[in-house]
This record gives C-alpha cells, sequence and structure tokens, in this order.
C-alpha cells in the first residue's frame, strides 16, 4: 500500500505542475466516459453496463465501471463481488483511487458510488485538490469509464448525464419505456444539442421491432427538438440474462457463445469504432469538475 500511495502522491505531484500546453504536444491522455442511462427503471442498464464492460477488455481496453445508482448496489451483485470501499472512502480521504476501486473479471476495476455521490457536495477545499487528483489518476490509468446511472430525471442522474462525452440511453419495446426515453432526451436538448446520444434497444422480440423503434426516436428528436440522436444497435430478449444473474457472472463471461453476447461485442466494436480525439474528450478529470458544477445548479 505504501508504495501505492507513493506512486500516487508523484503523478498528482508532476500533474499539478501543469504541463505546458504547446502546439504539435501529444493532448494529455483522457479517458472516454460513457454514461448508461434510461428514462424508465429496469430496462437493463445494470446488465448492459457489465457486459459492455467485459466486451471492451476483450478489445485490449481498459475499462472501469462507477456505479452511481443511489439504489442497490447492483454491479457488484452481477459481478458477485463484494466492494470493500466507496466513493465515500475516496472523499473522506482515508483511502486512495488505488485502494477504493474493486477488482472485477478481465482487469475491469469498479466503484460504487452508494453515499458518497451526495457528500461530494460537502468537500471543502483541499479535499477537493486532493479527490481531483486522484479522479486525474482515471484518465491516465483507463481508457473508458462507464458510469451506470438510476433510472428517471432526477436533478443527480441528469447531472451525470449531462456531464459525460457521451451518453448511450437505453429503452426496451414497452411503450412507456419508449416515452421516458423521449422525455429524457428532451430535457437533455434543452439543455445541450449536440450531446452525443446513442440508442439501445434491449428485450427486443425481433431485430425489426428493435429498428423501428430506434429509427421512431430518432425521426422524433430530430423533428421536434433539434436533436440528432444515432443508434448503437440491440440485443433481443434472452433468458441467458436471468440465469447468469443468477450464476451472479456476467454472460459476456458465462455465456459468451449467446445471442446477447454476441450483441454485446458488436456494440463494443461499433463503441470502439468510433474513435474521439483526446481534445474532444473531457476525461474523467473533466467529467467529475462538470458533476460538481451541475450539482451546485
Ligand atoms: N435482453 C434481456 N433479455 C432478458 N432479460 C433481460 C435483458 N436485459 C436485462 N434483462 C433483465 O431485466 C432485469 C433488469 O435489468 P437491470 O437490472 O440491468 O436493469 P436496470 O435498467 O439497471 O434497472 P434499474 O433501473 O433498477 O437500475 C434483470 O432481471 C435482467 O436480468
Ligand atoms: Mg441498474
Amino acid at each position: 500500500m505504501s508504495d501505492q500511495a507513493e506512486m500516487l502522491r508523484r503523478i498528482v505531484d508532476n500533474m499539478n505542475n501543469g504541463l505546458p500546453k504547446a502546439e504539435g504536444l501529444k493532448p494529455e491522455k483522457r479517458a472516454r466516459v460513457i454514461t448508461i442511462t434510461s428514462g424508465k427503471g429496469g430496462v437493463g442498464k445494470t446488465s448492459i453496463t457489465v457486459n459492455l464492460a467485459i466486451a471492451l477488455s476483450r478489445l485490449g481496453l481498459r475499462v472501469a465501471i462507477l456505479d452511481v445508482d443511489f439504489g442497490l448496489a447492483n454491479i457488484d451483485l452481477l459481478f458477485g463481488i463484494a466492494p470493500k470501499y466507496t466513493l465515500l472512502d475516496l472523499i473522506r480521504d482515508e483511502k486512495s483511487i488505488f485502494e477504493v476501486l474493486t477488482d472485477g473479471p478481465n482487469n475491469i476495476k469498479f466503484l460504487s458510488g452508494g453515499s458518497g455521490v451526495e457528500e461530494l457536495m460537502r468537500m471543502d477545499r483541499k479535499k477537493l485538490r486532493k479527490f481531483m487528483g486522484n479522479i486525474a489518476l482515471l484518465d491516465k490509468l483507463y481508457d473508458i469509464i462507464l458510469i451506470d446511472t438510476g433510472a428517471g430525471l432526477s436533478q443527480n442522474v441528469m447531472s451525470f448525464i449531462m456531464a459525460a462525452d457521451e451518453i448511450i440511453l437505453v429503452t426496451t419495446p414497452e411503450p412507456t419505456a419508449i416515452t421516458d426515453a423521449y422525455a429524457l432526451v428532451k430535457m437533455v436538448s434543452r439543455r445541450d444539442r449536440k450531446k452525443i446520444i446513442r440508442i439501445l434497444v434491449n428485450k427486443a422480440e425481433t431485430a425489426r421491432e428493435a429498428e423501428d423503434i430506434a429509427n421512431k426516436l430518432i425521426v422524433v428528436s430530430e423533428k421536434f427538438l433539434s436533436l440528432k440522436l444515432s443508434k448503437l444497435g440491440y440485443i433481443l430478449y434472452d433468458d441467458t440474462i436471468m440465469k447468469s444473474v443468477k450464476l451472479q457472472k456476467p454472460f459476456c463471461l458465462s455465456h459468451p457463445r449467446s445471442q446477447a453476447a454476441r450483441s454485446l461485442f458488436a456494440l463494443a466494436d461499433v463503441l470502439v469504432d468510433y474513435n474521439r480525439s483526446m481534445e474532444d474528450m473531457l476525461g474523467a478529470r473533466g467529467f467529475i469538475q462538470r458533476v460538481l458544477s451541475f450539482f451546485g445548479a
């Protein structure tokens, strides 16, 4: 541990020196932050987050998951791993980022927000500085950070949505899930019409049904909200998912040949193909800074 703490201090010190931003220099490494969200609850966000993390790690990316769902501690249940620490331990400055991240399968790390999210607002300057230093390390250590949010349009969830570089908006074919997804796009469009929102239709009966739903959302959002959504893809209804939940193993690991797993691998390919330049990304540090500024708003 003390070695890790030492390393942490060195990196943070380096960071605070503020590297020159001369032209032609490679931009600072940043993590791509993707928030997975939905209007309605129970549409599959957490299952998708966990399995997308597996699929992305299989492509050689270093993935971390931040669970900011205030309800049940879901991610750990799906991994079957109980974390020792939460975001609160980091905020209270009792643990470093290395200690609070829990090891998942495939080198994936995860961190539960828990009640720590509320506590973010109460940090004094000194704690905030240290906290941001820890968060900035995520940019160096990870390529992708997936944020699993709760459902709905609460102020907190909206902060995580608006702060992210990209959003994956999950819906199912249920009419209420679709209208709630649209309501969420509407909220986003009021604040930022350029936000990258990718639609993922989950639990569809057929590919055709999924395509129709995604297309409708795209057309309506463009027409009435002037916001261009894009399609990430779909996952059909698949009993394997329930089975894997009981096994407490992500289906991409327990049933890698299942229909659902193959869909997830394809979705990961789509995400990775969309290569963003570092300058366009906020990174973990920029993300948390924005979350904090929205919380205060
Ligand atoms: N494609 C699918 N086929 C069948 N069942 C699925 C599929 N995707 C998710 N499920 C099941 O749907 C239920 C809800 O999934 P999950 O917990 O991932 O949703 P969520 O959006 O994270 O929910 P919450 O809003 O409560 O956080 C789980 O029982 C899960 O196993
Ligand atoms: Mg969930």
